[in-house]
């Protein structure tokens, strides 16, 4: 009888170690496979956003135009060049055929002006883009101090400038052709989501505008956009910002429902049934183990 009893026991106590094990070990996979299918979400969206800047590097930036005095407004940029439309156009503006003014009304109507939006502005203007479009993903760029006010860092960005400085100190000079930036990553989870820091780093081009105020150029000085009093003293080579990049983590119940085919849910009813079947196999042997003496005395 003690036999039974004992036996009774165990398989209830080892069916019940073992449904906890599954149940928690399999959370605990779950978990760590969201964060990182999201980390690497954060990477692609933070690829996209470099993939922007190189983009418009190419042409050194890139031209809104808009013609007449009336054209919409085209957002920031750093300088604005005006152009006569048509040829006859220059003559007119410069008052030089008087007495034609309903002509040179036409001409200032034709003229063209275009603004010079260079690439970090470009990137700033996708990821306020992004954001007006209510995207699940969002990115902005950061660094220690900045052009523009707007993009100060917040509290996960100044660890992550922290965090990256210290990776990079502890790498020392990168061989190989692997991009300058591998490798200088940094995330965190918070409040549901994740976040995620990648280094930019200083090219030589950079430095026209990022050296120090005194050789920036004046549009950027006399910009009350970009005066921020900072977004100097950038380093060739060196990390000198972020590309930061916000993702909401999925609840792991909900990539469960999603992701799990109904034969996996069949697999999964089976093994739970085995479970409370194990249990009652337990419990009975253990009845009956209860049971026994008094029935047989
Ligand atoms: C022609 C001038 C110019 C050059 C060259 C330039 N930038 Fe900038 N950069 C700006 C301006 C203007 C802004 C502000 C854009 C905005 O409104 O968000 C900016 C913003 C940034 C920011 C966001 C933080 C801040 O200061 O507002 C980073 C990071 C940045 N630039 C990195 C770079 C890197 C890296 C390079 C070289 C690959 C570079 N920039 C080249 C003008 C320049």
């Amino acid at each position: 009888m003690a036999v039974s009893k004992v036996w009774g026991w165990s398989v209830m106590g080892l069916t019940a170690v073992m449904g906890a094990a599954v149940v928690l070990g399999g959370k605990s996979v779950l978990e760590s496979t969201v964060v990182a299918h999201t980390v690497s979400e954060s990477r692609t969206v933070a690829d996209m956003a470099e993939t922007v800047g190189r983009w418009a590097s190419q042409y050194g930036g890139l031209h809104a135009r808009t013609v007449g005095a009336g054209a919409g407004f085209p957002g920031s940029f750093l300088t604005r060049s005006v152009y006569a439309g048509a040829d006859n156009d220059g003559a007119l503006l410069q008052g030089s055929r008087a007495g034609e003014r309903a002509a040179e009304q036409e001409a200032m109507a034709r003229m063209e002006a275009y603004h010079w939006k260079n690439p970090a502005l470009i990137q700033r203007e996708v990821a306020d883009a992004l954001l007006a479009g209510g995207s699940r993903a969002q990115y902005r760029m950061t660094a220690h101090s900045v052009l523009n006010p707007n993009n100060a860092p917040n509290a996960f960005e100044k660890d992550a400038l922290q965090q990256i400085q210290a990776k990079f100190a502890a790498r020392g000079e990168q061989t190989g052709a692997a991009p300058a930036s591998q490798g200088l990553e940094y995330w965190r989870v918070e409040g549901g989501q994740l976040l995620y820091a990648r280094a930019v780093m200083g090219q030589k081009s950079c430095m026209t505008c990022h050296d120090t105020p005194d050789k920036a150029p004046g549009f950027l000085r006399t910009n009350q956009q970009f005066n921020g009093g900072g977004g100097f003293g950038y380093e060739v080579g060196k990390p000198v910002g972020l590309i930061s990049v916000k993702l909401p983590l999925p609840q792991p119940t909900e990539v469960l429902k999603q992701s799990l085919p109904q034969q996996a849910w069949g697999w999964l009813l089976a093994a739970a049934a085995a479970g409370v079947g194990l249990v009652l196999l337990g419990a009975m042997g253990l009845f009956k183990a209860l049971r026994g003496p008094s029935a047989q005395g």
